[in-house]
């Protein structure tokens, strides 16, 4: 069985905020969007759709920077990094004439 190893003396990278749904986060350099996410408290910036958190399933897009459809577990945060969870994608029209 590997030791148990205690979170408490692992070291975190530097704090910065990003902002989430236009709102001040907290995160540390290092990990990732996903990461940064899930460590909110506040139901407005939580991440629901993680699933495989390794870049595989696609179930984490969200809004970076402008950018649309990026998965946020395969994203490394950086300073004043902007993340939009709301869903944003545009559907294609019904009316096929447009
Ligand atoms: S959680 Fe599966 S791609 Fe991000």
């Amino acid at each position: 069985m590997p030791p148990f190893i205690r979170t408490s003396i692992l070291k975190r990278g530097e704090p910065f905020e990003i902002l989430v749904n236009g709102r001040p986060v907290t995160a540390f350099a290092g990990e990732s969007v996903a990461a940064a996410l899930l460590a909110r408290t506040d139901d407005s910036s939580r991440h629901s759709n993680l699933f495989c958190g390794m870049g595989a399933c696609f179930g984490c897009l969200v809004t970076v920077d402008g950018v649309p459809n990026v998965r946020s577990c395969a994203t490394l945060v950086r300073p004043g990094l902007c993340v939009e969870t709301r869903y944003t994608a545009s559907l294609p029209s019904a009316n096929a004439n447009g």
